[in-house]
Parts: structure tokens; sequence; C-alpha cells
């Protein structure tokens, strides 16, 4: 079955993006709370294969001249089949007016640079939690 992207988050369906986010590992909240941050942000993306979602991602931005990409995360058992670089590649396009920045996970950092993007050198962040960021390799 094709690959079917959306832009549009008013189907979507709350608590699987919170649940997808949970299998992945990464943060994951209450469903109002994912709604809210998609509903906020300059772009999102969700790639379906006919119902079913199997991926999704947002990006902040200005709209002028500078964006970062979050909540990028593909469903564990579709992973390997471009899914996330479909992803990326969609945001990256909405966001070619300016940079593009993002903070990978501990071990994804080749999977941007496979879609172009460089380690920074200089990156700061003041995390909410900073003590388990730590501990999850994101900062030293
Ligand atoms: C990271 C993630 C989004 C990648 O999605 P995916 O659909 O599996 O990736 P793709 O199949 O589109 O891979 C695209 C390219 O990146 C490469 N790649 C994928 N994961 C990689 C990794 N961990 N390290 C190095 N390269 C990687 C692939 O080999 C492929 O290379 P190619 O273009 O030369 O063929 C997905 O694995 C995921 O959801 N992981 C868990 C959540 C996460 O860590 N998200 C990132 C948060 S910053």
């Amino acid at each position: 079955m094709a690959l079917r992207i959306e832009t549009d988050s008013s189907g979507i369906d709350w608590q699987r993006v919170s649940d997808i986010l949970r299998e992945v590992g990464m943060a994951h909240y209450a469903p109002e709370l994912h709604q809210k941050a998609f509903a906020n942000s300059f772009a999102s993306v969700f790639v379906f294969e006919g119902d079913e979602l199997l991926g999704f991602g947002r990006a902040l931005s200005d709209g002028a001249y500078q964006a970062a990409l979050y909540d990028i995360a593909v469903r564990p058992a579709q992973q390997g089949r471009g899914i996330g670089k479909l992803i990326v590649a969609h945001l990256a396009e909405r966001c070619s007016f300016g940079n593009i920045i993002l903070y990978a996970s501990v071990g994804k950092e080749g999977f941007y640079e496979a879609s172009g993007f460089s380690r920074l050198k200089t990156g700061m962040a003041r995390f909410k939690n900073s003590e388990q960021m730590r501990a999850k390799g994101f900062t030293e």
C-alpha cells in the first residue's frame, strides 16, 4: 500500500501519537499536550499507510529565517523504509527559506547526516529535566 502524507492534524489520534513516542523511547505526554504542540507548530507532517499512522514530525519556525525540528518518530516495525527521511525532507522543504536546527537522540546523528545536517559545535540547551537529559547523553 502506498504511503500517504498528511499535513492537516485535525483528524489525528493523539493517543496514538503519544503511544508511538513512548514506543520509540522519546518524551511523551497526555494526548491533549501533543495536540497543542502540533497545533502551535509552523509545519506538521504525518505519514500513513491506509489508516495506520506510521510516523510524524513537526517544525517550529519564525517563518522568515529560522526553524527547528521536533518529535520526529517512526514506529519501530516501520523503521528502515525511508519514512523518517521522507518526514525530514517534507519539513525541510516547508522551512527552505532559512536555517534548520535540531537535537538528535543519542545514536541518531547519522540519520540526520544522511539528510544533509551537520553536527553543531556550539549548541546549548536549558532543559527542564536537566539531570535526566544529562543521564541520557544529551548534555555534558
Ligand atoms: C530516527 C528515525 C526517525 C529514522 O527513521 P527511519 O524511517 O528508520 O529512517 P530512514 O529509513 O528514513 O533512513 C534514512 C537514512 O538514514 C539512515 N539511518 C537511519 N537511522 C540511522 C542511525 N541511527 N544512524 C545512522 N544512519 C541512520 C538510513 O540508513 C538511511 O540512509 P540512506 O538515506 O543512505 O539510505 C527512526 O529510527 C526513529 O523513529 N527512531 C526512534 C525515535 C528517534 O530517535 N527519533 C529521532 C529524535 S531526534
